[in-house]
């Protein structure tokens, strides 16, 4: 059993000890891989006591045990759990030779489609607080200043409903701006008044439309998409629920189209044929030999 004082320094606001065995962190790890694919090791045990500690308590719980007989019975905890143990870390242009890619190689050829009359769809996939989202739209808008007279738009989505409702706002503070090019700052953001925040200005933030979805459930989409970013999501998750998210990416990416993935992340060796290495961690979407499609 873990005890507060063994946790020392992990958390301050508790004002009395809380029950944490090995067997509440098994239960909250089996819950958080069936319900979002992400696996959780021992090696994290005290990062879910430190993120969860204060829930349990404002609860009213003596006992992880009890806290999470009820995360695991009431919709609305579940997803407070949910949103509590994913890691939603992102800022601005993170990863930014994928958006010099973006401008330079798939923009042009998008541009063009877009403007014969082709429907343009880009993905966020695991888009958190919606920095990358505006980042694509910024880019597109950059390269492509009449985007928002044609078909083209960006879907960004997250498990995490609390990061959504974040995005929504679009509030961002300096941290989070650091790696915009600088001449951007004035061009594409604005300030929020009363804060050292700032925002997307109103015609980049109407290119993105933010939805909560589950990578690892079924998907509703009919069309398919030219470009899909989903970029540090699946490091946190096992090689089966990866493999599995690859291939779907596959069937929603028109042939030709691109992916992003994170710095660390690789495709899963089943998907070789089905994808070209064109770049740091970019892959271009293969035809199927038999369909052509
Ligand atoms: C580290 S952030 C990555 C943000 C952004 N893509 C980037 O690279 O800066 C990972 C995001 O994936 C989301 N996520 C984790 N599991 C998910 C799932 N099963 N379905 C959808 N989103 C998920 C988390 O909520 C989190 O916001």
């Amino acid at each position: 059993m873990t005890t507060l004082a063994q946790l020392t320094g992990a958390l301050t606001r508790l004002d009395r000890e809380l029950v944490y065995t090995s067997e509440d962190f098994s239960r909250i790890a089996r819950f958080m891989h069936d319900a979002t694919g992400i696996r959780l090791t021992e090696a994290n045990e005290r990062m879910v006591y430190a993120r969860l500690a204060n829930r349990v308590q404002d609860l009213g719980f003596d006992s992880f045990a009890a806290y999470v007989d009820k995360a695991t019975t009431s919709g609305d905890e579940r997803d407070r759990l949910i949103s509590c143990l994913t890691t939603n870390t992102t800022h601005f242009y993170r990863e930014s030779y994928h958006f010099d890619f973006l401008a330079q190689t798939v923009l042009p050829e998008l541009a063009g489609r877009a403007r014969s009359g082709e429907r343009i769809r880009i993905w966020s996939a695991g888009c958190s607080t919606g920095e990358e989202a505006y980042s694509i739209a910024m880019c597109l808008l950059q390269g492509f200043p009449d985007a928002a007279s044609h078909d083209v738009k960006i879907l960004a989505t997250d498990i995490d409903r609390t990061v959504l409702a974040r995005a929504a706002t679009a509030s961002y503070p300096p941290g989070s701006l650091r790696e915009v090019p600088k001449p951007l700052l004035d061009t594409c953001f604005e300030p929020v008044p009363g804060t050292d925040h700032r925002t997307p200005r109103a015609h980049i933030r109407a290119m993105v439309t933010f939805r909560p979805l589950n990578l690892i459930e079924p998907w509703p989409f009919r069309g398919q998409f030219d470009a899909i970013f989903c970029r540090n999501v699946a490091i946190y998750m096992d090689a089966q629920t990866q493999e599995h998210i690859w291939t779907g990416f596959h069937r929603v990416l028109r042939p030709g189209g691109h992916l992003f993935i994170g710095h660390s992340e690789r495709l899963s060796p089943a998907l070789k044929g089905s994808f070209t290495i064109v770049g740091n961690t970019i892959h271009r979407r293969n035809a199927d030999p038999a369909s052509g499609r």
